[in-house]
């Protein structure tokens, strides 16, 4: 048997550690991946005390990490479309509440992932950039797919044209690259905003139309872009997003609706004493579509094809910042200082 190392939190706001850790073998509908890359998220980097809030749950030691790619190397009963070799991309869902799982989490050598969320990647693909998916990857489907969300149509390899728009703020987080190019799959006009110096970028991955978020016009000069194609649903990403999807939603011809990067609890704040104008905005856990048709209709489904025909992006940009375990702090440290249209990937 493998030995297996993971990046440990020994408690709620303790400091992370390297240290050995079992391997575990993989149960029905499971697999076991040699982690080749990880990569770091917003989650990964929150203070000890928002652990109370945000992961209640959660039982110590941990493992923390969502980001991985990697190779198979053992499959459990029920798992038929993986084979030990595969070169492949997955979720980690090791922090969410009905898995709560040490074994589960990314940041370690070997870990145990849901087959219904594991992606195999094009031998082009290398580990380093592929691991840049998963979490944000799911987030945006979550987003946009999910019944108690937008609830859109999901994704096609060939998607029929849609005279409707997709409003996608914060198009050039992590979050914003996958939901451009999802909407993109599912037929809808996108229009995203940015930092002008990313607007080259949000439109390479299929943004009809790039609106600066700074200025005060923002929320009027992504009401003309959006102009007389009617919304089909809104997703608000970074600080400030919900206040100003939610007034452009209320402004324009389309449904309203909206759904939030922001937790359920977070989004709810935002809303308190707000006029809403009828527009309804929902906060998304990206971990949930583990537990629905969505996580193997994007994973499984979806992605592998979509990837291999060069349809589907790996985005943003991996930034490899260093190789270990160890180096994952420091690399959790500079993620906390915040990234444009890039993600840092640890090798391991
Ligand atoms: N609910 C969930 O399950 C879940 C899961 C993953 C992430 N998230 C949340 O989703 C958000 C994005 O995460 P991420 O990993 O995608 O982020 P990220 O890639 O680290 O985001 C960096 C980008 O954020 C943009 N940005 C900064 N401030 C912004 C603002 N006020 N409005 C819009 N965009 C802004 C910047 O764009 P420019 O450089 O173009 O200005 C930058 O490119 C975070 O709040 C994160 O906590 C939630």
């Amino acid at each position: 048997m493998p030995q297996n190392t993971a990046l440990w939190l020994p408690k709620r706001g303790a400091a992370l550690e390297v240290g050995p850790a079992p391997f575990t073998e993989p149960g029905p509908g499971e697999v076991v991946v040699r982690v080749h890359a990880v990569a770091m998220n917003p989650i990964d980097t929150i203070p000890g005390i928002a652990y109370r809030i945000v992961l209640p749950w959660l039982t110590y030691p941990a493992v923390i990490g969502g980001d991985v790619a990697g190779e198979v190397v053992e499959t459990g009963p029920g798992v038929d479309h993986l084979r030990p070799g595969d070169r492949v991309l997955g979720l980690a869902v090791g922090l969410e509440r009905n898995r709560n799982r040490a074994a589960e989490g990314a940041f370690q050598q070997y870990t145990v992932l849901m087959a219904q969320l594991v992606s195999p990647i094009p031998d082009d693909l290398e580990y380093e950039q592929a691991a840049v998916l998963p979490l944000t990857l799911a987030t945006a489907a979550t987003g946009l797919f999910q019944s108690d969300h937008l609830a859109l149509p999901l994704p096609t390899a060939h998607p029929v044209e849609r005279n409707e728009t997709v409003l996608v703020w914060g198009g050039s987080t992590s979050v914003g690259s996958n939901a451009i190019q999802l909407a993109r799959g599912s037929g809808y006009r996108v229009v995203a905003t940015a930092s002008p110096h990313n607007f080259g970028y949000v439109r390479s991955l299929g943004a009809a139309e790039a609106v600066d978020y700074h200025g005060k016009n923002a929320v009027d000069d992504v009401i003309a872009a959006i102009g007389d194609s009617p919304l089909a649903g809104a997703l608000a990403i970074g600080r400030g997003s919900v206040p100003r999807t939610l007034a452009i939603a209320a402004r324009v011809p389309g449904r309203r609706r909206g759904a939030s990067a922001q937790p359920g609890f977070a989004v709810r704040l935002q809303l308190l004493g707000r006029r809403r104008h009828g527009v309804q905005v929902s906060g998304i856990w990206g971990g949930t579509l583990k537990d629905n048709e969505i996580g193997p209709a994007i994973f499984t489904g979806y992605l592998p094809a979509a990837l291999a025909a060069k349809e589907y992006r790996a985005a943003p940009e991996a930034v490899v910042v260093g190789q270990g375990l160890d180096r994952i702090p420091a690399a959790l440290e500079r993620m906390r200082r915040g990234v444009s249209a890039q993600k840092l990937v640890v090798r391991i």
